[in-house]
């Protein structure tokens, strides 16, 4: 591993820490989002503009729950598929949907969001949900999502955020370095994999940015709307009708 590319090593020491905390992933979300998470993902998949009995594409998958929220949206006649590369994520995905009334309507496989395995405007949507600051880069990853989706379609990405108010920023960072790696400590016995999450979620670009980085990957209507203060935010875009 010490002699691969950096993003090799990024993307290898991301699939080895996911296929390790994979069985305490939904535990700990959780815990460390007060339950909040569904209500983001919900509002994040309302952004993307799935129609019903439409398809879409849910980059970075995990353990599927944005993924499902797709297929609600979609409803029976939708066509969603969820795309990871970790396979031990995959496998509590695919647990999760053993009981849910439209898993049929869903597929998930193994793959690189840095080369999606789809034609061009194959998809209604994409979303993407806390993957972004995970990936070695995250415009190419913004391009292939914009590549896969069809003119006029939606790419949104969900994930931690940079708060924007000045004291409750500092005092939100000091809560999470010590805080979510104890927790994780406790939950999985894995303290490290946590500590990287605080390490990748202060790291990550600013929201504001994020969406520069949209319309770099030529999405037009670019925008960013903050929740929770800005701990997390949805960045959205559009691509063009014609292109
Ligand atoms: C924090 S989890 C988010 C899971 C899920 N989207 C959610 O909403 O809970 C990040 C996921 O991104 C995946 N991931 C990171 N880099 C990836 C890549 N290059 N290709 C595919 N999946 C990747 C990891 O395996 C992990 O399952």
């Amino acid at each position: 591993m010490v002699n691969l590319p950096a993003k090799e090593r990024k993307a290898k020491y991301v699939q080895d820490t996911f296929n390790s905390i994979a069985r305490n992933y939904d535990l700990m979300n959780t815990l460390m989002t007060f339950g909040l998470d569904k209500s983001w993902r919900r509002l994040a998949v309302k952004r993307a503009e799935l129609p019903k009995g439409g398809t879409g594409l849910d980059v970075c998958c995990g353990t599927g729950k944005l993924t499902i929220e797709q297929a609600r949206a979609a409803g029976p006649a939708g066509k969603i598929t969820g795309l990871d590369f970790s396979e031990n994520m995959l496998e509590v995905a695919r647990q999760n949907i053993r009981d849910f009334e439209l898993r049929d309507s869903i597929q998930f496989i193994k793959g690189d969001a840095m080369d999606l395995p789809f034609e061009d405007n194959t998809f209604h949507c994409a979303t993407v949900g806390w993957g972004l600051r995970n990936v070695p880069d995250i415009f190419k990853v913004v391009q292939e999502m914009v590549r896969v989706v069809k003119p006029g379609g939606k790419v949104v990405s969900l994930d931690m955020a940079q708060p924007e108010i000045p004291v409750f920023r500092e005092f939100y960072w000091l809560c999470f370095n010590r805080v979510i790696p104890a927790m994780g400590k406790l939950c999985s016995g894995n303290k490290k994999a946590y500590k990287y999450l605080f390490n990748s979620a202060k790291g990550f670009v600013h929201q504001k940015e994020l969406a520069g980085i949209f319309a770099e990957a030529g999405l037009l209507e670019t925008r960013y709307l903050n929740l929770c203060g800005g701990v997390v935010a949805i960045v959205e875009g559009r691509k063009p009708a014609t292109c």
